[in-house]
C-alpha cells in the first residue's frame, strides 16, 4: 500500500489519479500533519510500504509571518513521518523544492543534487529541514522540483494566475531575474513513480527544461493560449514579494535520467499538455 499525503493538493491529486487503487490518498481531513501522534498512529497501524509526502505549508510569503505553523508541517511532521516509516520499514518519499538553492548565479550552471544549499526565508528553510529529517529514514527519496502547476477544481498556480489576469490586461509586469524550471504536476507524478519503480534512493531533481524565467514563461503561456497580453520584465526588487526568492534555482536532472532511463519534457511541451487538458 502507498500512502499519499496532501492528496487534495496539486501534486497529490496527480499522483492519486495515476496510482489509482495502488494508493490511499490522505487529505488533511484524513491525516492532519500538525498532529504528530496521529501520524504515528496511522502509519504504525496501517504499515504502508511507501509514503509519498506531498503535503506542505506552501504559502511562501505568509510563512514569513507564521514560521511556527510552517515549521510544524514542513519539518516537524516530516520528522514524525520518518520515525514511523523507519519503524515499519517503509520508503519515505519527501517532495522538496528548488528554493533550497539560491547562492549561485546563472554562470555557475544548473544546481546538482549535491550543490551547495542556501535556503532563504522561512518556507525554504523549513523545507530544507524537512529534507534532512526525511534522510534519517534508511529508505528515503528526496525529490526536488520547481514551480508546480497542476489541475485542481480551483487551481492556484502561476499558469492559472497569468491566464486569469491576462484576460483583462493589455500588459503585465513579471519578474525576469529568477531562473527556474516550472513543471507540471503530471510530469512530476510520473517521475516520482518512475523513481520508485527503479528502486532509486537518495536525492533527485525532477523538472522540465531548459530553464526559463517567470517573465519568459508568462510569454510562453500567452503565446500557447493565443493571447496578446504584453509581458514587461521587472526585477525581484521591483515586484517586492515578502519572502526572498532564489535568483538561480535551476535544477540539473541528469541523475534522474541516468537512474530511470527516462527523459523529462521541455517546458513548452509540458505546458502544452497542461493547457490542452485544462477543464
Ligand atoms: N507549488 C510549487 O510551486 C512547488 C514548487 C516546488 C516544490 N513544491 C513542493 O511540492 C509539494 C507539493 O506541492 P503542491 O504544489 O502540490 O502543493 P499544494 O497544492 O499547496 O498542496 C499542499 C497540500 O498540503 C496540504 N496540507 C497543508 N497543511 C496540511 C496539514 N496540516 N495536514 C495535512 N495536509 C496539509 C494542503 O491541504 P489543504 O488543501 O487542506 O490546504 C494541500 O492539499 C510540496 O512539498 C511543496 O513544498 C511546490
Amino acid at each position: 500500500m502507498i500512502f499519499v499525503t496532501g492528496a487534495a493538493g496539486q501534486l497529490g491529486t496527480a499522483l492519486c489519479s495515476k496510482l489509482a487503487d495502488a494508493c490511499v490518498g490522505l487529505s488533511r481531513d484524513q491525516l492532519d500533519l500538525s498532529d504528530c501522534a496521529a501520524i504515528a498512529a496511522l502509519v504504525e497501524s496501517e504499515r504502508p510500504k511507501v509514503i509519498i509526502n506531498c503535503a506542505a505549508y506552501t504559502a511562501v510569503d505568509l510563512a514569513e509571518d507564521d514560521p511556527a505553523s510552517c515549521r510544524q508541517i514542513n519539518a516537524d511532521a516530516v520528522a514524525a513521518l520518518a520515525k514511523s516509516a523507519t519503524k515499519v520499514g517503509a520508503l519515505l518519499v519527501q517532495i522538496s523544492t528548488d528554493y533550497v538553492f539560491g547562492g549561485s548565479t546563472i554562470a555557475d550552471g544548473p544546481n546538482h543534487e549535491d550543490s551547495p544549499l542556501e535556503a532563504q526565508g522561512v518556507y525554504a528553510q523549513t523545507k530544507l529541514a524537512g529534507e534532512q529529517h526525511a534522510q534519517t529514514c534508511p529508505d528515503h527519496l528526496v525529490v526536488r522540483t520547481c514551480g508546480i502547476y497542476g489541475h485542481l477544481p480551483q487551481p492556484k498556480n502561476f499558469v492559472e494566475t497569468m491566464l486569469r489576469i491576462g484576460v483583462d490586461r493589455e500588459e503585465l509586469s513579471v519578474v525576469d531575474d529568477q531562473h527556474c524550471n516550472p513543471t507540471s504536476a503530471s510530469t512530476i507524478a510520473d517521475a516520482v513513480i518512475a523513481l520508485i519503480d527503479a528502486k532509486a534512493r537518495g536525492v533527485f531533481h525532477v523538472a522540465a527544461s531548459p530553464p526559463t524565467t517567470w517573465c519568459q514563461f508568462a510569454r510562453e503561456i500567452f503565446k500557447q493560449s493565443d493571447m496578446v497580453t504584453r509581458v514587461v520584465p521587472i526585477t525581484t526588487e521591483q515586484f517586492g514579494a515578502k519572502a526572498a526568492r532564489p535568483r538561480h534555482s535551476v535544477l540539473d536532472t541528469s541523475k534522474y535520467t541516468r537512474v530511470t532511463g527516462k527523459s523529462l519534457p521541455t517546458i513548452a511541451d509540458d505546458l502544452a499538455i497542461y493547457l490542452a487538458t485544462r477543464a
